[in-house]
């Protein structure tokens, strides 16, 4: 009896052992682009920067080290939350080095290769690009970038993740962008109950299936299906917060007729990546409905598309939150291949 016991205590043990190994493993089937079934063509193509296992898996490293910053204490992770979809949970203005405030609320990391643009105002044009913004910014990893070249240079364990990588131990910027591009790139989102309905491998309550009804009649111009984001920038009829003063897209383009204007989110996930808004001045969908429902307080400029939704009553307000909460992907959330490699898995 005890021997049976052993055997099967062993089993156990060695099953998660397996598990423990495997987990942070990554094959070429995982950095595979798959583009989901009716989704465009996606605007980012990796043509100029080819996936590979050991790309990603120093992108991955990138992502979650610290060492980006100019104290290592904050990685792009510490704002950018797996389990938020990337976003940052709780947080309304972003939080950088030495406990600096940010001016807007973290995005949420998914689907990036369909955007044109990148950040709340559209200020960035190239995936690979993008965070320079973060690495340099005086409220966020306040690091330079040729300094911090020259830390991954003395890192032993960066000089084999480059070279791995890219066949040889020359580290440069631009590789170090490229590998970011391969493991955000790849944070694809197309596994919500939605999408599995979409394609009738699930069906929606009577609520939901009111909600997407009334989702697309007042709010799919701009949360266009199945991105959720039609890339354009409006004004949702937002007052300005008084403190911040946040023109948007208006500061980009030095346009007054953009004054306002943010990029249109992406409502994927929207359940995990409270709270809202380009300053995250809603904590809950509820209140954005109430926003939304109430045309006589928008601000100045509000887009036409936005009259469209009228008053909406309680039961349709409801609905369109059940319809929001069918957008959750935990197979995303969960995927196993944009976990933190550093953290040792108990399983
Ligand atoms: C201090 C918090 C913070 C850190 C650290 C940080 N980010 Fe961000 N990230 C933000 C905020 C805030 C935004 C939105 C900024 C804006 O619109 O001006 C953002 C936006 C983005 C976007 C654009 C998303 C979109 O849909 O437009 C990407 C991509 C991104 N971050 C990647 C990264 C990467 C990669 C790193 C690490 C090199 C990083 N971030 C580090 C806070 C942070
Ligand atoms: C005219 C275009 C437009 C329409 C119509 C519209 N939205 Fe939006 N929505 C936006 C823009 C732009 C933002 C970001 C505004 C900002 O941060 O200043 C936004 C933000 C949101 C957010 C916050 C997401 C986040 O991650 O912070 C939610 C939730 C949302 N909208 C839901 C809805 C719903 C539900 C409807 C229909 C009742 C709707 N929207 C109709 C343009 C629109």
């Amino acid at each position: 009896m005890r021997y049976i016991f052993l055997l099967f205590l062993f089993g156990i043990l060695s099953a998660a052992f397996i598990i423990d190994d495997t987990y942070f493993k990554i094959s070429k089937k995982d950095v595979m682009l798959k583009i989901p079934k009716g989704f465009p063509k996606p605007f980012y193509r990796f043509e100029k920067n080819k996936i590979t296992p050991e790309g990603f898996i120093l992108g991955r490293q990138l992502f979650y080290d610290p060492i980006l910053s100019k104290d290592s204490t904050v990685s792009c992770a510490t704002c950018h939350q797996r389990f938020a979809a990337f976003a940052h949970i709780d947080h309304a203005l972003s939080h950088g080095i030495d406990g600096a405030i940010g001016t807007r609320n973290v995005s949420a990391l998914q689907n990036l290769i369909w955007k044109d643009t990148y950040m709340w105002d559209g200020g960035i044009n190239h995936l690979e690009v993008q965070p320079i913004n973060p690495i340099t910014s005086q409220v966020e990893m306040s690091e330079s970038l040729e300094h911090n070249i020259s830390k991954l240079r003395s890192n032993k364990d960066y000089v084999l993740l480059f070279k791995n990588a890219f066949g040889d131990t020359v580290i440069n910027s631009q590789r170090m962008l490229k590998a970011l591009a391969q493991f955000t790139g790849l944070m694809i989102s197309s596994n919500a109950r939605y999408d599995k309905y979409m394609s009738g491998k699930d069906t929606f309550s009577s609520a939901e299936k009111n909600g997407l009804k009334l989702f697309r009649e007042k709010c799919a111009d701009c949360h266009k299906e199945p991105l959720f984001t039609d890339n354009s920038y409006r004004n949702n009829g937002l007052k300005p917060d008084s403190s911040l003063m946040d023109k948007g897209r208006g500061k980009i383009t030095g346009s007054g007729k953009d004054d306002y204007a943010f990029k249109v989110p992406s409502l994927r996930n929207v359940a995990l990546t409270h709270p809202y808004m380009h300053d995250g001045r809603f904590k809950k969908l509820s209140e954005v409905l109430n926003h939304y429902a109430n045309s006589e307080k928008y601000f100045a400029g509000a887009d036409s598309a936005l009259y469209k939704i009228g008053q909406l009553n309680d039961m349709e307000r409801k609905d369109i939150v059940a319809f929001l909460l069918t957008l959750t992907d935990k197979e995303f959330v969960f995927d196993r291949r944009f976990a933190d490699p550093n953290v040792q898995v108990s399983k």
